[in-house]
C-alpha cells in the first residue's frame, strides 16, 4: 500500500482532447487519448485525494471512485473546471484543449462544393490561465506539449499562465505524448526543475504525484 500523501485534498484534472465542431458531422480535434490525464487521477486517488477529472471525449473506461464530467468542446470545458475549481485545492491541466474553434457552426452538413471556404477560427478562453487568475487560486500544475525548444516555451508558460507547475513532454516523437502509452517528463517550477524518464504513463503519473504533494505542502506548510 502507498503512502496516502494527498488524504484531504480536493484535486480537480482535465484530461483528454477537445472536439470544436464545424457543422452536424465534422469536427477538429487533436491527438490526444486521455491516457495521461486518467492515470494522474488514478494515481492521485490512490494517494488518498477526493479527484474530479474533467474528460474531453476519450475511449477510457470511468476509473472507479472518480468523479467524472464529460464534455466535448473547450468552452464545455471551461464551464465545467470553472463551476469547480474555486474549490479545489490543486488542479492539474493535462487536457489538450483546441486554442481555436471554428467561428461558426453550421446547421447543415457543409456541401463539398463549398468546402474549399476559408474556414474562421475564433480563439477559445484560456482554461488553466483562468484557474490561476482565482482570487482563492488553488496550486495550479500545467503541462506543455512541444515539438521544439521545450524548455524555453515550458517556462514561458509556466510564467505567462501563472502556473506553480509545468510537466513539458516532447510530442511528435516516434515514442511518449500523444496517444502512446508512454511518456517521459521534464518538470520545472519557480526555481527548480525535474526530469521524469520514459516510462509507462502509470508509473509516470505516481511520480509526478508525488512531486505535486511535495511542493503543494512546501507552498502551504501545516
Ligand atoms: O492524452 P494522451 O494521449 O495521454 O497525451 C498526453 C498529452 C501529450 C496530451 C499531455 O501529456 C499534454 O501535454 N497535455 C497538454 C497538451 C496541450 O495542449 O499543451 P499546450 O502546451 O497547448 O497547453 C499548455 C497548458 O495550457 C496545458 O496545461 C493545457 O491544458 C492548458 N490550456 C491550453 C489551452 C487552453 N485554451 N486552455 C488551457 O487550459
Amino acid at each position: 500500500t502507498r503512502p496516502q500523501s494527498m488524504r484531504g485534498l480536493k484535486l480537480l484534472i482535465s484530461a483528454g482532447p477537445t472536439r470544436e465542431p464545424l457543422d452536424p458531422v465534422r469536427y477538429i480535434t487533436n491527438r490526444s487519448s486521455g491516457k495521461m490525464g486518467y492515470a494522474i487521477a488514478e494515481a492521485a486517488q490512490q494517494a488518498g485525494a477526493d479527484v474530479t477529472l474533467v474528460s474531453g471525449p476519450v475511449n477510457i473506461p470511468v476509473p472507479d471512485n472518480i468523479h467524472v464530467v464529460k464534455v466535448e468542446t473547450a468552452q464545455q470545458m471551461f464551464d465545467a473546471v470553472m463551476n469547480q475549481a474555486h474549490r479545489c485545492d490543486i488542479y492539474i491541466g493535462a487536457a489538450a484543449v483546441a486554442d481555436y474553434r471554428p467561428a461558426q457552426i453550421q446547421d447543415h452538413k457543409i456541401k463539398k462544393q463549398h468546402a474549399d471556404n476559408i474556414i474562421e477560427l475564433t480563439q477559445n478562453p484560456d482554461i488553466i490561465a483562468s484557474v490561476a487568475g482565482l482570487p482563492k487560486k488553488p496550486f495550479v500544475v500545467g503541462f506543455a506539449a512541444e515539438t521544439d525548444d521545450l524548455a524555453n516555451y515550458a517556462s514561458q508558460k509556466l510564467h505567462s499562465k501563472n502556473l506553480d507547475m509545468i510537466a513539458a513532454n516532447w510530442v511528435g516523437q516516434s515514442e511518449g505524448g500523444f496517444d502512446s502509452d508512454h511518456n517521459a517528463l521534464q518538470v520545472f517550477w519557480p526555481g527548480g526543475s525535474q526530469h521524469f524518464a520514459m516510462t509507462d504513463k502509470q508509473y509516470l503519473a505516481h511520480q509526478l504525484v508525488k512531486l505535486i504533494t511535495e511542493k503543494f505542502n512546501e507552498k502551504n506548510p501545516a
